[in-house]
């Protein structure tokens, strides 16, 4: 039995009420309540709840499938698993569409696949598809609208392989109030999306814009409901860093790398090296070698130690935590009498990139001395490992790894080992007297 019961829910933040009010009471904005009917489904049966036991509970039949491109592949886990729900994620402009609809390709060479798009034209699809010269265009199907509903409805009745929504802010479930974008409507339509991709097993893919305040919007309030977050953002050279920031299937801090080129992005399966491939050992530069998921690739980390410009010394970072900075300036004040307290530091990673190993303490570390000391370091050495309050070296997971990666680039690392003496900061001069070059 169906029943309609009106309620009025803000259009700005989703509050639901039984009455009307003129200031919402969650998100204080007034006027935003709009009359909604609200089909409310009343079961005269008693509810019964299916229970089985988890041996008796079958695993998914159908196995990940891989799209071809692989460096995408190995963001989401090792490819597509059937019924996932994967947010994409950046900034306008960055290449969402573009890689959907490579995606699409790739993926359309094994069956039919869905481009729903709420922002562009079929016929702006159409271009896109032209220059990205895709050859299965007679297997994916494009929807042009801003309601999903009917889309969402129809889609049991296709055989898809792939779904994409694109993107979440310009979608709209017709029968819901509130604006496309608005978080009632952001809400709702990922709830449909991930229910259909659930009980139809499906793969669907969600496009979603950031803010300007560099807030995934819609996504930050639907994050929960999907299986697989991505992230793209731009880094050196206008390359494109995808990183993956939740996922259910696989690691989560994968990272991949590709180029935007006249005919679409284009994957980059090397990336050790991309980003201190201007590196110049001028005093304040030091590679270090970073994990993030299955890679480890070297960075660049810039210092510049100076005296205060204005009254109080400023410290500042892009790339790297200032709080990590400021431990590891506390420490080499404290155990080295090196008077950073007293002076500026600039610390940056080259490129843009965005650090949180911890392993490039040493680094950071051997960086502001250098640049202290006037002291530089040759572009073979490559540090890596943490460091304590008391001044101690301190190992770093996945240390193998990232010796592999030194080894295998000819490069020499410098990282805490008590057999070749290097265990405390103390050390840190003696090493850069040996190997520094300067004044
Ligand atoms: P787009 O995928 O539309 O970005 P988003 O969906 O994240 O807003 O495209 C991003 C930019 O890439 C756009 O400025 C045009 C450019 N571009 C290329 O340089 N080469 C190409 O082959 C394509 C398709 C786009
Ligand atoms: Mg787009």
């Amino acid at each position: 039995m169906t029943k309609k019961q009106t309620e009025y829910i803000c259009s700005n933040c989703g509050y639901v009420s039984p009455v009307w009010f003129g200031k919402c009471p969650s998100c204080n904005l007034w006027d935003v309540a709009v009359s909604y009917e609200r089909e409310r489904k009343k079961s005269t049966k008693t509810i019964k709840v299916n229970k089985e036991t988890l041996n008796s509970i079958s695993l998914e039949s159908k196995p990940r499938f891989l799209t071809g491109l692989n460096e995408f592949d190995r963001s989401i886990g090792g490819g597509i698993v059937p019924g996932s729900v994967t947010l994409l994620s950046g900034e306008p402009g960055i290449g969402k569409s573009t890689i959907m609809l490579q995606i699409c390709e790739m993926v359309a060479k094994n069956g039919k696949v869905l481009y729903f798009t709420g922002e562009e034209s079929a016929k702006q699809i159409k271009l896109r598809a032209e220059r990205l010269n895709l050859k299965n265009q007679n297997n994916i199907d494009i929807v042009s609208s801003f309601d999903i509903e009917p889309t969402i409805e129809s889609i049991e009745t296709e055989d898809y392989i792939l779904i994409v929504f694109d993107s979440l802010q310009t979608i709209k479930k017709g029968s819901l109030p509130g604006i496309p974008g608005s978080i009632i409507q952001v809400r709702e339509a990922a709830n449909d999306i991930v229910n259909k991709a659930k009980t139809t097993g499906i793969p669907i893919f969600i496009v979603t814009h950031v803010t300007k305040m560099g807030n995934i919007a819609g996504p930050k309030a639907v994050e929960h409901l999907v299986d697989c977050v991505l992230f793209f953002e731009s880094g050196k050279k206008g390359y494109r860093i995808l990183r993956t920031l939740k996922n259910r299937f696989g690691p989560s801090d994968e990272i991949s790398v590709y180029e935007m080129s006249s005919s679409g992005l284009i994957q980059i399966e090397d990336i050790s090296s991309i980003f201190v491939d201007e590196y110049s050992s001028a005093p304040g530069n030091v590679i270090s070698v970073v994990n993030e998921g299955s890679r480890s690739f070297f960075v660049e980390i810039q210092s510049l130690v100076s005296k205060p410009i204005y009254g109080t010394p400023r410290k500042l970072t892009s790339g790297v935590s200032l709080d990590r900075v400021l431990l590891t300036s506390a420490v080499l004040t404290k155990r080295l009498g090196v008077p950073l307290d007293s002076m500026d530091v600039y610390v940056n990673v080259a490129g843009g990139l965005q650090i949180k190993d911890t392993a490039t303490d040493l680094a950071i570390a051997l960086s502001l001395l250098s640049s202290f000391s006037d002291k530089s370091i040759p572009v073979n050495f490559v540090s890596f490992g943490e460091i304590a309050l008391d001044g101690t070296l301190r190992s770093v997971y996945g240390s193998e790894k990232r010796l592999d990666r030194i080894n295998r680039s000819n490069k020499t690392g410098l990282y805490p080992d008590k057999k070749n003496g290097m265990h405390d900061v103390k050390d840190l001069f003696g090493f850069l007297r040996r190997i520094g070059n300067g004044s």
